[in-house]
């Protein structure tokens, strides 16, 4: 099915107002918190939270593909999970499967790309063979780029961009004052990608837990204390609300960032001024 087609009049209309408002991030991180505590709550098994929960990702990747978001972030399974009780890694990676193996045909249908990164080779075989299929699958869309974090952590991601820089220096390809920032983060998983503009941690928790420590240097970052199964597009929209109001300065002033806009939309006006004359 088509997520344009089966969109309701009243989110069409909350999307077009939202994005009315301002500029829409264009990398969205979450980290996904909160499945244990809402099962807990309804006296209900971590299992069904954790079921819930990709309810909650289904809704917040269909979302975030109507309104345009170009980079969409899930820290689904850190590196520090496989130490949970060996029944709920299990229960995640079938979970993880099963959601692989239904969502296909929609996410391709809707031009989603789908990316994983993290130790992918360390998660179960089967899960490995389906997650390649969908990506392969999905590698030429165009639309909204989902970027699976699995088995994953930052900590270990930058260790191993500093081991493949090293290799590049021994072979004599780089030279170690030739590493910038800029080359640095290219040794990175993520470097097909943006920085995230926006973080988004749910159920109240004020950590960053391993995750895109480097690329969330300039991130802004939105905590909710509502529980990942709770957060669905209504919630996205408040946190994007949220995030379009602020000022971003990257270490500069205020005062330079209006000159920098007014600057911005005076160039505009010149070349709106040119195309119409
Ligand atoms: C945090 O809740 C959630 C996780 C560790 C896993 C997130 C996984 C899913 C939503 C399902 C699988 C994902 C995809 C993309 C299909 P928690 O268990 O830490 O909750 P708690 O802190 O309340 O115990």
């Amino acid at each position: 099915m088509s997520w344009l087609a089966s969109q309701t009049a009243d989110d069409k209309l909350l999307q077009h107002q939202l994005c009315a408002s301002g500029k829409l991030p264009q990398h969205v991180a979450i980290i996904m918190d909160g499945n244990g505590r809402w099962a807990e709550e309804r006296s209900m098994t971590r299992t069904q939270g954790h079921r819930e929960g990709i309810n909650s990702v289904r809704d917040i990747v269909e979302a975030s593909s109507l309104l345009g978001v170009k980079y969409l972030t899930l820290y689904a399974f850190s590196m520090e999970n496989w130490r949970r009780p060996r029944m709920e890694v299990t229960v995640l990676m079938d979970l993880l499967l099963h959601y692989l193996r239904s969502e296909l045909d929609e996410l391709h249908r809707n031009n989603v790309r789908l990316q994983a990164i993290g130790k992918v080779n360390a998660l179960p075989k089967n899960v490995q063979k389906q997650l390649f299929e969908c990506i392969e699958t999905m590698k030429n869309n165009t639309g909204l780029t989902l970027t699976l974090a699995l088995s994953y952590s930052s900590r270990w991601d930058m260790v191993r961009a500093v081991q493949m820089a090293s290799l590049d220096v021994r072979r004599g390809k780089l030279s170690p004052e030739d590493i910038t920032e800029e080359r640095f983060a290219s040794y990175l998983q993520t470097h097909t990608m943006p920085d995230p503009d926006l973080l988004i941690r749910t159920s109240g928790e004020m950590r960053i837990s391993n995750f895109l420590l480097w690329e969330l240097a300039y991130s802004e970052i939105y905590v909710t204390d509502k529980f990942w199964p709770d957060f669905r597009r209504n919630e996205l929209y408040e946190a994007l609300g949220d995030y379009m109001k602020r000022e971003r300065r990257f270490g500069k002033t205020s005062q330079q960032i209006i000159e920098e806009e007014s600057a911005e939309t005076g160039s505009l006006k010149r070349i709106l001024n040119v195309l119409r004359s």
